[in-house]
């Protein structure tokens, strides 16, 4: 297999885990760019269920060689709960898990200060998943964030995060509740992962570049989805790292002429978690039969997800900021009870017609999507393997999609288990 990434086109949540599970078997590397514990990546084995948050999904499949890059942010307390909780169910990391030096470290500060900034917000707020991932980044990007390589070095260590937390001081300062945060919570919290850290610590650019011109291949595993992009998402209202295809490489230092191919996830109908525009989001009535039915509760938080339509227009605009080359269809099994099947394929704004998204918030709020109505197959297509046989509505359905994007359907997925699947 030549070198994949794999993307989220929507709001997240679209079923990259199944979607990346399977095509590991044919990859040699797994490497996650971007994000950090927010995401929950779901992989049903059989009767086991995993929710993988920062290691990659691959580590599922033995042998397999996975990539924390540098453009992800590690909160180390999930990191080896997650370690410890994979080796209780069999599944060994040593050797096979390697950590970038440059990925940033979620500081148990991070999360306080979201805490309290989402708080402040009111019903402006965003609706974080509050794993510290905002302020982890801005740190980051501010050039005062803490790097997994300053760990080896105790000393400038502990001088970052007195600065960092000097300079937070005033937000601190809000808190009522006595939970001022000291040097020595915030470094012993870390540091006494050190040792276990440095085993897993490695130059992630170099092991990646030279795998490629051995000839292997590297399946690059996206989180979230294109919508919550900090460039080209539903900005403010999306998370804080760069969601869509082009972070892949920078998240891993490896090169874009190296990539292959761009796998875009689409669910046959949309969800978000969290505040931020949703032009197609369901009336209450017919978002709880989908929610139900579709299991939309967060993996990571355990939110109920919000939940509409399939838009068109947000579909085309993620084929095209992510440079998308085939789709993976996912729970298309959802929608089997449905009579009628709407898909949103223009927006009407001040009476014009709008083909183009844009991430305007005064847009997005105020456009109305016009769909387009076609009749359900009111069958059930639930662990089917045979695209020969789907109903004939389901397959339209498909093509109609398909035809809209200029892209082929390569996979859709039918159940959550690995077996439930076609693959074109
Ligand atoms: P943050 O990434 O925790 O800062 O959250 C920012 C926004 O992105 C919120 O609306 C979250 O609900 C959303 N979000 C973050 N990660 C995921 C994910 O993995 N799936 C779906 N939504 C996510």
């Amino acid at each position: 297999m030549p070198n994949w990434v794999i993307v989220g086109t929507q709001w997240g949540d679209e079923g990259k885990g199944k979607v990346v599970d399977l095509l590991t078997e044919k990859a040699d590397i797994i490497a996650r760019p971007q994000g950090g514990a927010n995401a929950g990546h779901t992989v049903v084995i059989g009767d086991n269920l995993f929710i993988l948050h920062l290691i990659p999904t691959g580590i599922l499949h033995p042998h397999k060689i996975c990539i924390i890059g540098n453009g992800m942010v590690i909160d180390l307390e999930q990191l080896f709960f997650e370690i410890a909780d994979l080796k209780k169910r069999g599944i060994d990391v040593k050797n096979r898990l390697f950590i970038s030096e440059n990925a940033h470290l979620v500081m148990p500060y991070h999360k306080t200060i979201e805490r309290l900034e989402e708080e402040s917000k009111g019903r402006n707020k965003v609706g974080t998943t509050g794993k510290g991932i905002g302020p982890a980044y801005r740190d980051k990007i501010g050039r005062c964030g803490i790097r997994l390589r300053d760990i080896l070095y105790p000393e400038v260590f502990k001088k970052k995060v007195e600065s960092n937390l000097k300079n937070n001081s005033h937000l601190f300062r809000k808190l009522k509740r006595g939970e001022f945060s000291s040097l020595k919570t915030e470094s012993g919290v870390i540091l006494k992962y050190k040792k276990q850290v440095l085993s897993l610590m490695a130059d992630v650019s170099l092991i990646l570049n030279e795998a490629i011109r051995n000839g292997k291949s590297v399946l690059f595993e996206g989180a979230q989805g294109a919508m919550l992009d900090i460039d080209h998402g539903t900005y403010p209202y999306c998370t804080s790292s760069n969601v869509s295809a082009g972070g892949a490489c920078t998240g891993t230092g490896v090169g874009p002429t190296l990539i292959d191919e761009v796998i875009g996830v689409v669910k046959t109908y949309t969800t978000r978690v969290g505040n931020g525009p949703f032009p197609t989001e369901f009336d209450d009535g017919l978002c709880e039969a989908i929610r139900e039915k579709g299991k939309e509760f967060g993996a990571t938080t355990g939110r109920p997800r919000r939940c509409g339509w399939l838009d068109l227009v947000l579909l085309k605009y993620s084929v095209r900021v992510n440079g998308i080359t085939k789709i993976a269809l996912t729970k298309l099994d959802v929608l089997d009870d449905l009579g009628k099947i709407k898909v949103c394929i223009t927006y009407k704004y001040k009476s014009k017609t709008i083909e183009n998204f844009t991430n305007d918030l005064k847009f997005l709020e105020n456009c109305t999507p016009v769909y387009k109505e076609i009749d359900g197959w009111k069958t059930s297509t639930h662990g089917m393997t045979k695209y020969e046989n789907l109903p004939q509505r389901a397959k339209d359905y498909i093509n109609f999609i398909s035809q809209q994007l200029g892209v082929k359907v390569m996979l859709i997925s039918t159940g959550c288990k690995r077996n439930e699947t076609i693959l074109i």
